[in-house]
């Protein structure tokens, strides 16, 4: 078997047997097959496809290129993965509220994949934070608070690891078969036998149809039942930007301003859902009960204490998260109401303030980023500020304004968070 001729198969629209996709994981991940090469055919994946056997397959090698994580001595564990979004911090504001009801939240997160943000990028902003917990110490602590966050430890799907570092920087993230795969083979491996996947659909999403959100979401629920796992798949809009910031430590701001000043915004209500959801499946409680449970811990601060243990925990200190050097204000020419904000636009912006890699050995700004000062529909006059960057840069891009938001004389009502639930 070789590569080139593997390459040029699936180029052709070709179906890839089950030896050839265990040959490529195996080969790249030993280092035999080279990152162009990878990426030649992590192209050809992109642009012709893969059907769910081939994808089921290449979930099967990249999980078997690791080790699995045995969490079956813990009751009540649950996971939750996004497909990456524009200022989607739900994972910290979850992780905290299902902790604080006693199910286990057992995450291995990633960090940033194109223009959207990561977990570990965010938790990294914290000085001192330990992002890299050993099998033991993250079940150390599942068992002593309930919750721990880790980046892929080098062990758990070693392939996805690889190929993941070079979709980020090849044009190549946007493929299903290739999400569906990177997705599953770590959840499984993970551990967790029962998982929310929140699909974000829109400009800011890796997906932007809601056709290929739901073939996505079909294609999870299908591999999870091949390894005995519960998932349920939401779909949710990312056409605007989640929350209010967008960058590492003024997302960890806002998470904060969640959990302890219970503010209201979509990020919030998402996170009540979706956390209401994990809850019901850990517990094997109604969605009604589990979703009384979640905004109480919200209103008594449970979770927020949950959230300041957590980071202790790993070594986190929030009092010393990094602030930009330079700060500017951007202004509404004109007075109406907010009807849009351009997520793609803003994770651009912010990407160029530098919270964003462009290539895999890129250091991230951890304090760059975007404060969003207005809410969707807001009244505006002239004058207001819209938007605060953050950077340590001498200078910012030249801006056009009109891409990043959209002012109008009557409000915009047409807004959907969440679409559909799809359950397996
Ligand atoms: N999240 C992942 O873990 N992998 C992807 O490919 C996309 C989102």
């Amino acid at each position: 078997m070789n590569i080139i001729d593997i390459i040029v198969k699936k180029k052709n629209k070709q179906n890839l047997t089950e030896e050839e996709i265990k040959y490529v994981v195996n080969n790249f991940v030993s280092g035999e097959i080279k990152d162009y090469q990878m990426s030649s055919l992590l192209m050809a994946i992109t642009i012709n496809g893969m059907t769910d056997e081939e994808t089921i397959y290449l979930t099967k090698y990249m999980l078997e290129s690791g080790s699995m994580l045995d969490l079956s001595m813990l009751s009540n564990v649950v996971d939750k993965h996004s497909t990456g979004g524009v200022g989607d911090k739900t994972t910290l504001v979850i992780s905290p509220i299902v902790a604080s009801l006693g199910c286990k939240v057992a995450k291995m997160s990633g960090r940033s994949l194109g223009i959207t943000g990561g977990t570990i990028d965010k938790l990294e902003s914290i000085p001192g934070f330990n992002a890299n917990l050993s099998k033991e110490e993250f079940i150390d602590e599942l068992n002593k608070i309930g919750m721990a966050i880790t980046s892929q430890t080098d062990n758990i799907a070693v392939a996805d690891k690889k190929i993941y570092a070079l979709r980020d920087v090849t044009g190549t993230t946007e493929s299903i078969p290739l999400i569906a795969s990177s997705i599953m083979s770590k959840k499984i491996a993970s551990g967790s036998k029962k998982l929310v996947l929140d699909i974000k659909v829109g400009e800011g999403a890796l997906i932007k149809n809601i056709d290929d959100a739901r073939h996505l979401a079909n294609l999870m629920i299908k591999i999870g039942k091949v390894y005995n796992m519960e998932v349920i798949c939401v779909l949710t809009n990312m056409n605007l930007p989640l929350g209010n910031n967008i960058g590492n430590s003024v997302e960890v701001l806002e998470v904060i301003n969640i959990l302890y000043y219970g503010i209201d915004n979509n990020l919030t209500r998402l996170c009540i859902e979706l956390a209401s959801l994990m809850v019901s499946l850990g517990l094997n409680i109604s969605f009604e009960e589990a979703k009384a449970k979640v905004i109480e811990v919200i209103r008594n601060k449970a979770a927020y204490n949950k959230l300041l243990e957590f980071i202790k925990y790993q070594k986190g200190d929030i009092t010393r998260l990094p602030k930009s050097s330079k700060i500017y204000e951007i202004k509404s020419d004109k007075s109406g109401y907010l009807v849009n904000l351009s997520s793609l636009e803003l994770a651009k912006l912010s990407g160029e303030l530098g919270s964003s890699r462009k290539n895999k050995e890129d250091a991230i700004d951890y304090s760059a980023g975007i404060i969003i000062n207005k809410n969707i529909n807001d009244k505006i006059n002239a004058g207001d500020t819209i938007l605060t960057l953050y950077t340590n840069k001498d200078s910012i891009p030249n801006i056009n304004i009109s891409k990043l938001f959209t002012i109008n004389s009557i409000p915009n009502n047409n807004y959907t968070l969440i679409y559909e639930i799809i359950k397996g």
